[in-house]
């Protein structure tokens, strides 16, 4: 897609001759670079901007400024030693972080250089992600928001994935000002989606330079069962709008349910109530008293997590124990919480390992955070714990979609215990390659490193649990010569295979709580050159008139997941920082202080 815009007589004294995005994708892997250049044609010199909203998922790999044809190259360094390094700098305030939150999906990365009279400056940001299949789809999304007029926009996004398209969605959107003669601010937002047509083959292939990836998505599966319990909590934080969305959501969820599923609730205060003692087949009779029961949702009283999963974990265990559950189903536990446990157990290592122990790999554990005040890493520990995944519930008129939403995406298991197996000696450096379930519309990926074999001959083999039988495919591999498909589609990178499997190793490194260290993620994101949350890039501008420029840093965003020490730093600091009025009404809430100990 390419779009070109002007925008109004404002800022005269800057000219932006030109903002472009480039992004290639192949197999899933996107490599974006975005490039701009301005000219200052004012008579002094100016700070001239650049701002830039990338996916949360994307790691930043590269940044430079070209200054009158002098390069300023970020250096990529461990975080840890940069922070060290530049602290003088940091504690005086002078460093600006370049990257900053922003929404739901997005980081913002944004810098400003002091340009010269009649002086040209060209900023260059590249970063990499892996999409990920939802609900069938892959997403492609970013946000470019210049300050300055732009003589010359484009969008160019190519795709290269060797399966074949089902379905291409491109769109772009622009958010400005009313009086478009008086732009000052112009967001372009735009986003590709696609489908790919996996109806031929479910396992998909990539050798590239000895790395490949396989892309493991069966269509046409039946659904398993699912058994699965909602663990609500109904403390008096949820009161209101929460509470109200939550039975929203709740009852869409309800009407969804297929009839061989089972499910239950439990309500959890600083008490605990069942609607059932057990779970209930999923009939037409008994989702429609359950929504009436849902409809009854009101808040009350503080919030006993530890008792209630546990709560949730015996039902399901006792129900598998007396024969009234299928065989072959999914145990879920979907826990919605907005607060922190503050009644019962609360020590937040104890509640994780209770729950631990007594799951004991058996279900698979959901965590929903919803609002501001959740502990979101102390819920994406216990989940990740318990083969699921937490998820943030944001605040705001549209919370029963995200609820909904979710539950979507895991509501159709089609096989459980996937393995992909390769064949003794044949593979190294093998990402993942178990998953607990595959979900509908989702996608397995396992990348690795090919040992001398002949990849001619390359096998995999897949091994699952269907609904009703054992689900075995195999898959032989055969080397993709890019090149010589597409002789002159100069994007396709060579290297994208190795990229995607670095890129995948230290995500699940970084997930690996248990390794504190991270001492490969480390080693890995500097040689692969990625901004990870335990590398820092590092930017030194030019001179000014007035002095030596301070460093700027690119960190990655971590949310919500402060190893010990950092949160209790960051709660001295806001404590010793004098409080507004409003601060007050949302001031840290005391259980921050359990990170002391
Ligand atoms: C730049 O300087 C010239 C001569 O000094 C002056 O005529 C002109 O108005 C100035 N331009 C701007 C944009 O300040
Ligand atoms: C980063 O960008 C600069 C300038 O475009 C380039 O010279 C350099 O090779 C890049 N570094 C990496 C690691 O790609
Ligand atoms: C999986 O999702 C597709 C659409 O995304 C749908 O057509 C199909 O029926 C779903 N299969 C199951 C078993 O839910
Ligand atoms: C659910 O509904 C079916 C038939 O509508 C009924 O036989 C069953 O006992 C109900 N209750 C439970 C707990 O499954």
């Amino acid at each position: 897609c390419q779009i070109s815009l002007s925008l109004g007589p404002s800022f005269q004294t800057v000219d932006v001759y030109s903002v472009t995005v480039g992004c290639t994708v192949t197999s899933r892997f996107a490599h974006t670079i975005v490039t701009s250049k301005a000219l200052n044609k004012a008579n002094t010199s100016q700070e001239i901007f650049f701002e830039m909203e990338l996916p949360k998922t994307a790691f930043i790999t590269n940044f430079s400024m070209e200054i009158d044809g002098q390069v300023y190259v970020g250096k990529m360094k461990e975080k840890e030693k940069a922070k060290k390094e530049y602290e003088k700098a940091v504690s005086s305030g002078q460093t600006a972080g370049l990257v900053k939150a922003s929404g739901r999906k997005m980081e913002k990365f944004s810098v400003s250089v002091n340009i010269a009279a009649k002086s040209s400056v060209t900023f260059i940001l590249t970063y990499e992600e892996l999409l990920q299949r939802k609900l069938g789809q892959y997403e492609i999304l970013n946000r470019v928001t210049p300050k300055q007029r732009v003589q010359d926009f484009q969008i160019v996004a190519d795709i290269y994935e060797p399966q074949g398209f089902a379905f291409v969605e491109a769109t772009a959107t622009f958010l400005t000002n009313e009086l478009l003669y008086l732009v000052e601010k112009t967001l372009c937002f735009w986003f590709i989606f696609y489908y790919l047509d996996l109806i031929k083959c479910c396992i998909s292939h990539q050798i590239v330079n000895g790395y490949f990836v396989h892309f493991f998505a069966p269509p046409d599966l039946p659904r398993v069962p699912k058994n699965v319990v909602f663990l609500i909590d109904r403390s008096g934080s949820m009161s209101g709008r929460k509470i109200q969305q939550t039975r929203d959501a709740l009852e869409a969820i309800l009407k969804d349910l297929h009839e061989e599923d089972h499910f239950a609730f439990i309500l959890f205060d600083s008490s605990i109530v069942t609607w059932k003692d057990s779970l209930t087949k999923a009939t037409e009779e008994n989702v429609s008293k359950a929504i009436a029961y849902v409809r009854e949702l009101r808040d009350r009283g503080a919030t006993n997590i530890n008792d209630a999963v546990l709560r949730a974990v015996r039902m399901l265990v006792e129900d598998r124990e007396n024969d009234k559950l299928p065989e072959r189903s999914v145990d879920m536990i979907i826990l919605l919480t907005d607060g922190m446990p503050n009644n019962g157990e609360s020590n937040l290592q104890t509640i994780q390992e209770n729950v631990h122990s007594a799951v004991g790999g058996k279900m698979t554990m959901f965590c929903l955070g919803f609002g501001n005040d959740v502990d979101y890493s102390f819920l994406d520990v216990l989940c990740r714990q318990n083969k699921g995944l937490a998820r943030r519930i944001f605040e705001g008129s549209d919370a029963t979609l995200q609820l909904q939403g979710f539950y979507d995406e895991v509501s159709s298991p089609l096989l459980l215990d996937v393995d992909l197996r390769y064949p003794d000696n044949a593979v190294d450096h093998l990402t993942k390659n178990h998953y607990s379930q595959l979900f509908n519309g989702s996608e397995i990926v396992v990348s690795g490193q090919l040992i001398n074999g002949d990849p001619d001959n390359f096998l995999v083999e897949v091994f699952a649990k269907g609904p009703e039988m054992d689900y075995i495919v195999q898959g032989k591999a055969s080397v993709v010569n890019l090149e010589v498909m597409y002789p002159e589609q100069e994007y396709i990178f060579g290297d994208f295979s190795e990229r995607l499997w670095a890129y995948l190793t230290i995500q699940q490194l970084l997930e690996d709580r248990f390794d504190h260290l991270n001492c490969k993620a480390l080693e890995m994101s500097l040689q692969y050159s990625f901004v990870t949350p335990v590398t820092s890039m590092v930017v030194i501008k030019p001179d000014t008139e007035d002095g030596p420029s301070s460093p700027l840093i690119a960190d990655k965003l971590t949310e919500g997941r402060c190893r010990k020490g950092q949160n209790i730093i960051s709660f001295l600091r806001r404590l010793t920082r004098p409080l507004s009025v409003e601060n007050q009404a949302t001031g840290p809430p005391a259980h921050h202080l359990y990170f002391a100990s």
